[in-house]
């Protein structure tokens, strides 16, 4: 790819046409030792993996789907950080393209309240060493309605049905990773300070009246902030403070 501009994000790229999940292939190829910034890509996934078992769904020829292998100097328990990272690389990359895109928490990337891409991020760690991350990032490019299942044809878009043209696949792919090969830096030299503030400027989930869904429980509340880790901090209609680390949150109407 001539337009791409990283140091090490994507200097070697593994492409296929066809890959059960790119995920998949990326953690293998990281446990048999595959460097920090190799990317996997792949035309099409027949086993596209969502966040909380769902599937990703992922024709051929029209959209992004890939897998960095990260091997970040991070204590494991602040891995889950750089799913925020890539949210706001990939907001930022969707608005240099002309979108409105904004970051539902935790990391759905959504222009107009609908869906264009995705965060799966998976880690191989002991307690005190993280071994390797595999971000996997799903973007909805050039899809069109027809291509979306009935069940999302409400909830899913693609950039070029928002922009009302085709988007070239290399040029985004290649902004994307510069984005995302800057924020991993700052993350990693500052911390997750700046990444947070910016998290926030993207969001459209702070400040909304939202429903909460937790392994445990579901409750209604008003989203007020990201704490240092990340977690959702939504004020219940009792006036408590619940602090929402792993979830999915739905936007309710006014
Ligand atoms: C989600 O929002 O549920 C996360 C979706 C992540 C999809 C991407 S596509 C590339 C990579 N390979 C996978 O199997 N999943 C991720």
């Amino acid at each position: 790819n001539p337009l791409l501009t990283t140091r090490e994000l994507g200097r070697t790229l593994h492409c296929h046409a066809t890959l059960a999940s790119t995920n998949e292939l990326a953690f293998r190829l990281a446990h048999e030792g595959a460097e920090h910034g190799e990317v996997v890509v792949a035309e099409q996934q027949t086993a596209g993996k969502g966040r909380r078992g769902r599937a990703w769904v992922s024709p051929p020829g029209l959209n992004l789907y890939f897998s960095a292998i990260l091997r970040p100097e991070l204590p494991p328990q602040h891995a889950p950080e750089l799913t925020l990272v890539a949210a706001v690389a990939l907001a930022e990359a969707l608005r240099e393209a002309g979108a409105e895109a904004a970051i539902k928490w935790p990391n759905d990337v959504q222009i107009d309240g609908r869906k264009v891409a995705g965060i799966l991020t998976e880690l191989s760690a002991e307690p005190e060493r993280v071994h390797f991350v595999v971000l996997g990032i799903g973007v909805n490019l050039n899809a069109r309605r027809e291509h979306f299942p009935e069940e999302l044809q409400e909830t899913a878009t693609s950039l070029a049905l928002e922009l009302g043209q085709p988007v070239p696949r290399a040029a985004f792919a290649a902004a994307l990773w510069l984005r995302l090969e800057e924020w991993l830096a700052r993350h990693q030299e500052t911390g997750f300070g700046p990444v947070r503030q910016r998290w926030k400027e993207l969001s459209c989930t702070l400040g909304q009246d939202v429903l909460v869904r937790t392994a445990r429980l579901e409750f209604q509340g008003k989203a007020e902030d990201v704490d240092e880790s990340g977690a959702l901090l939504v004020r219940t209609s009792g006036g408590t403070l619940e602090r929402v680390l792993a979830g999915d949150v739905e936007q309710l109407r006014p």
